[in-house]
């Protein structure tokens, strides 16, 4: 009996288990259908194929376009056998593209119970197709995978989708660049944006100059930091401690094949006139004379520049393809310039005003350079200071209205603002996370990146090529913490350049997110951990309903044009600035500090006031070196409640968030704080909400 009683729970137990496991398969069913980034239209059916072990595909492309594809696809995970005659389980088929009437890169894809159909009218469209169909197979058992019963008919939106990866402030391997290549081309990327040269280090081989990566390749650092801080000196490879490496011609050439059979093209960057410190010392005699150190700055009034940069891009040319080749030109200085002699000779002979023409006319050389030998030349924005050649392209990576500028004037655009593009910005609270250059980048804020705004005509909006994620290395010293900076950010971004914004939908793209992540890690990516996201700072979710809310603000001392926030509402709007002093919530003050009364109308109970302060000491932000609350009836005699002194020290490096608050009881109708910068530190006073109660 007593037996059988454990029998009946025994098997009791065992339905239940089999109900939850049916429940669970089809919800996982269900949400297992995704494709990142989201196809423009997808139907599921309720059936499956089950792709057996070894199954064969089969395609009617030829020459080169073939044995890519063929190879490719033959040595996927899902290890298909190519068919060259007769059904094969998948077709990939190129279709005319007067017949099908599909845009460049689009593809359809049919999967039914028989089988898979896939058509294009490109070689790319066909990769597209397969690139669907890997994410939409799931394991089942002896080398099976299952597919839902889906019909995909699918184009992007944007024809340049973009990563960028910065290779000079950390040296990253070819291995490692090329699993970065892999990951594009699962979200449909197709731009990698190489950035071989900066001052922490020049990475790749050009023979008429061993001396660059001979002498800057390496440094005796492992990571940027401590060169930045250490003197930033190089050293030869066979030093003791040298920390580095650089890309040999035969690696680069390596990847730029394996990227070119992944329908990606690499776009290398030479940076010029700027961020050239490293040149300078393996090559003095390109810096500028005068009583100045080197900068980072070339010469540009010395023929040997021209000459040097060149020959560089000659062999560049050489290894890359590409038809455009991206030319650095951002935050140059022009200090070295102004006291240079062949700077100034040659401003004078050419007739120029003021040293930042210096800049225009490199670049419009190099420009004239690259189209004589059949290139096309990208720069960052700053190079819209001069005139442009029609067939250059801009990287606009400051605000919006660069990019308008850049579209206006009828020049392709890539989109990569720092403030949604730049994978190096921390992506979740910042305390949480390893240290990172600053800002807050969360996966939804990539995500919510809208391109196209009202300041672009609309008669050009052909101009605006595509998007691009920046991955600058400054704080970025290992290749896992990359991928950490990368995934799933970059996925936000593909999904940004791939689809049409009515097919986009947070919620939706966040739940496929978390299961992407998963799958990347399974891939050996080691990606942010988005199933644990803290997210903002709590009381920067919500409305917050304080007596003060919507009261007028007056200003004892102004807050700083740069940082208005909302301007006079910014301190009593209900919203709480969040993790950065950038988003536009948070009100910046100079001088003394900030001191502001709040007429809340007619004289209330009072149980607490508090206003939050910021320290973030890498941009010079710092906490006040004290703050007063103090209360009125009549606005002119004012009561002090409380002064509370600031204990953290200036010297502390962490982004630091700190109320400063009274708690009591009182009547008043004026509310008043003064915040006293703090003389030591300088900088800037940042505070958000001052919250009445
Ligand atoms: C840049 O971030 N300096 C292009
Ligand atoms: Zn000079």
């Amino acid at each position: 009996m007593h037996i059988k009683i454990i029998d009946k729970m025994k098997s009791l137990l065992f339905l239940y288990f089999c109900v939850a496991m049916a429940f669970s398969a089809m919800a996982s069913s269900v949400s297992d259908t995704y494709v990142i980034p989201n196809p423009q239209q997808m139907v599921c059916g309720d059936g499956h194929f089950v792709l057996r072990a070894q199954a064969s595909f089969s395609c009617n492309l030829t020459g080169t376009d073939k044995d890519d594809f063929v190879s490719y696809v033959s040595n996927s995970p899902l290890s298909l056998t190519y068919k060259k005659k007769g059904k094969a389980d998948i077709t990939f088929k190129l279709v005319s593209p007067e017949n099908a009437k599909m845009k460049e890169e689009a593809y359809r894809l049919k999967v039914t119970k028989k089988g898979i159909q896939a058509e294009a009218t490109s070689a790319s469209g066909l990769f597209y197709a397969f690139q669907s169909i890997v994410q939409l197979a799931r394991e089942s058992g002896n080398g099976t995978y299952r597919l839902p019963e889906v019909t995909i008919e699918d184009a992007p939106r944007f024809s340049y989708r973009g990563m960028h990866l910065d290779v000079s402030r950390h040296f990253y391997t070819k291995e490692f660049v090329k699993k970065q290549i892999d990951a594009l081309a699962r979200y449909k990327l197709n731009r990698f944006h190489w950035h071989l040269t900066d001052g922490a280090g020049w990475r790749i081989e050009i023979k008429k100059y061993p001396e660059l990566t001979r002498e800057t390749a390496y440094r005796p650092f492992p990571d940027w930091k401590s060169w930045w801080n250490g003197g930033r000196t190089y050293c030869r490879q066979d030093a003791l401690g040298a920390s580095g490496g650089y890309y040999t011609q035969e690696d680069v050439k390596e990847i730029v094949e394996y990227a070119r059979q992944r329908h990606i093209t690499v776009i290398p960057e030479i940076e010029m006139p700027a961020h050239s410190e490293e040149v300078l010392a393996a090559l003095p005699q390109l810096a500028c004379g005068g009583d100045l150190k080197p900068g980072g700055e070339f010469c540009p009034g010395k023929e040997l520049t021209y000459e040097f940069l060149t020959n560089v891009l000659k062999e560049v040319m050489e290894l890359f393809p590409s038809e455009y080749i991206h030319i650095g030109g951002d935050e140059a200085s022009t200090n070295h310039w102004k006291q240079c002699p062949d700077c100034q000779a040659l401003m004078k002979a050419e007739g120029m005003k003021e040293e930042g023409e210096l800049q225009e006319y490199l670049v419009s050389r190099i420009e004239k350079f690259l189209k004589e030998n059949g290139r096309k030349m990208i720069g960052w924005d700053e190079i819209l200071t001069g005139e442009l050649d029609e067939t250059s392209a801009v990287t606009v990576w400051r605000g919006e209205d660069k990019g308008a500028e850049s579209v206006k004037r009828g020049l392709r655009t890539i989109l990569s603002p720092g403030a949604y593009c730049y994978f190096d910005s921390y992506q979740d609270a910042p305390r949480t996370q390893p240290e990172a250059i600053g800002g807050y980048l969360p996966l939804e804020k990539v995500y919510s990146y809208e391109p196209i705004t009202e300041a672009f005509p609309a008669d050009k909006l052909d101009c605006v090529w595509g998007v691009q994620g920046n991955v600058w290395t400054e704080y970025i010293p290992t290749p896992e913490h990359a991928e950490y900076m990368i995934y799933p950010r970059l996925l936000a971004l593909a999904e940004v350049a791939w689809t049409n914004p009515e097919q986009k939908d947070w919620k939706r793209f966040h739940a496929e997110a978390l299961q992407e992540v998963k799958v990347l890690n399974s891939m050996g990516y080691h990606t942010f951990d988005l199933q644990n996201e803290v997210g903002n700072r709590p009381v920067a979710l919500s409305v917050d309903n304080h007596l003060a809310k919507g009261k007028k603000v007056e200003y004892v001392r102004p807050y700083s044009d740069s940082y208005p926030a909302g301007g006079e509402s910014a301190l009593t709007n209900g919203i709480h600035g969040g993790w950065v002093y950038t988003d536009q919530r948070w009100q910046g003050f100079l001088g003394k500090g900030a001191d502001v009364i709040v007429d809340l109308e007619k004289s209330q109970p009072i149980q607490q006031l508090s206003i939050d302060f910021m320290q973030l000491r890498g941009p010079g932000v710092f906490l006040p070196q004290k703050v007063s609350f103090l209360i009125s009836n009549d606005g002119k005699e004012y009561t002090l409640l409380k002064t509370i002194t600031t204990t953290l020290p200036i010297t502390d490096e962490q982004l630091t968030i700190q109320t400063y608050d009274w708690t009591g009881s009182c009547e008043a109708r004026y509310v008043r704080v003064q915040a006293d910068i703090n003389p030591e530190a300088g900088g800037f006073l940042f505070t958000d909400e001052f919250v009445v109660k």
